[in-house]
């Protein structure tokens, strides 16, 4: 039986294709290739090109692969983006996820692992961040996640459908080998940004906000590393198929580094000077985000390998200098 990933072509959704396919899984994958890239599949996955709103193309999907499980990564997720743009953010994250799930309700496949994230906590009550504390998004990427989670539990009590949902802190970070990696255009993140300064391709890192209630003025943030990310999805989906009930865990680390650490650390691993200026505050941006995560490490027995920031960087930084145009791919596939 197969494992159907959505969003396989993505970051995230690529190394959790990479990895199952690794462990030894049936893989197959469903991608519009909006903002993934054909390059980055794993060749031993079976590629459907197409959209997850698209319901006669996912019912054709479901009637030529016999699916034991879902693994759903296929969503926008550049908060400034959704704060200008929110129907998109619904139409594609939301209406997409009613989608799936009246197709898998018709195809009988019960268990689906979902990326959700930290933006539905909103502004954190307390630090860490556990699973039980209070959800209130401060943008539209965050409520349309936080939507998912709800349509996900009346699916699972009105069908059966069951659910984990994981809520990512900050992934970062590249396969060890360097054969896949993050490839955003355009880019919005932190550490690929901090490389592109330190390979040249730019003059600066703006660093946004240093008069943050934090140890240096500047953002805190719980670094995890994608490859530990992209192993909790088979965890959670092992779980499922265990006979456990739904439920949600926070994927982070549990430790936080400020912006200008983060900038240190990747000083140190590249040996480039990297220049930086403070800048305005980024609207939106929380003070401190850090995950309680040990729910899945004792309930999952999620064991991350990557421990610390430097080493996250590292391969991201890998992946960067192999290949400094990314997949390469903006005319073959946009
Ligand atoms: N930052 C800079 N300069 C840059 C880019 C980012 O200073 O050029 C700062 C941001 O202001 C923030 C930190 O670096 O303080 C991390 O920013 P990212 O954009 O890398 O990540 P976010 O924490 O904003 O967002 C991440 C995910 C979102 C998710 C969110 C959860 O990318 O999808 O965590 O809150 F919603």
């Amino acid at each position: 039986m197969a494992v159907l990933v959505l969003g396989g072509a993505g970051y995230i959704g690529s190394h959790a294709v990479d990895r199952l396919i690794a462990k030894g899984y049936d893989v197959a994958v469903v991608d519009n290739l909006v903002t993934g890239h054909r390059a980055a599949v794993n060749p031993k996955a079976r590629f459907y090109q197409g959209d997850v709103r698209d319901q006669d193309f996912l019912n054709r999907v479901f009637d030529q692969e016999d699916i034991e499980g879902v693994i759903h990564f296929a969503a926008f997720s550049v908060v400034p983006e959704s704060m200008e743009k929110p129907l998109k953010y619904f139409d594609n994250n939301t209406a997409g996820m009613v989608s799936l799930l009246e197709v898998m309700n018709q195809h009988n496949v019960k268990k689906i692992v979902f990326s959700s994230t930290a933006a539905t906590y909103g502004e954190p009550k307390q630090i860490p961040i556990k699973e039980t504390d209070p959800q209130i998004p401060t943008n539209p990427y965050g409520e349309s996640k936080l939507m998912m989670e709800k349509i996900m539990h009346w699916a699972d009590l009105a069908y059966g459908i069951k659910f984990i949902a994981l809520r990512y802190f900050n992934v970062a970070g590249a396969k060890p080998d360097g054969s896949i990696g993050e490839d955003h255009h355009p880019e919005t993140h932190l550490v690929p940004i901090i490389l592109q300064v330190a390979a040249g391709e730019r003059d600066e890192l703006s660093i946004f906000g240093d008069d943050y209630p934090t140890k240096d003025g500047t953002n805190v943030r719980d670094y995890v590393h994608v490859v530990d990310l992209a192993d909790a999805h088979i965890l959670a989906l092992e779980y499922l198929k265990a006979g456990h009930d739904s439920d949600a865990f926070n994927l982070g680390s549990s430790t936080g580094f400020s912006n200008k650490e983060m900038l240190e650390a990747a000083r140190k691993v590249t040996g480039k000077p990297i220049p930086a200026k403070m800048a305005p505050r980024r609207a939106g941006d929380p003070s401190t985000l850090i995950a309680a995560s040990d729910k899945a490490r004792k309930v999952l027995n999620w064991k991350p390998q990557f421990d610390n920031v430097e080493d996250i960087i590292a391969t991201a930084w890998n992946w960067k200098q192999t290949h400094p145009e990314g997949y390469n791919d903006r005319q073959a596939t946009k």
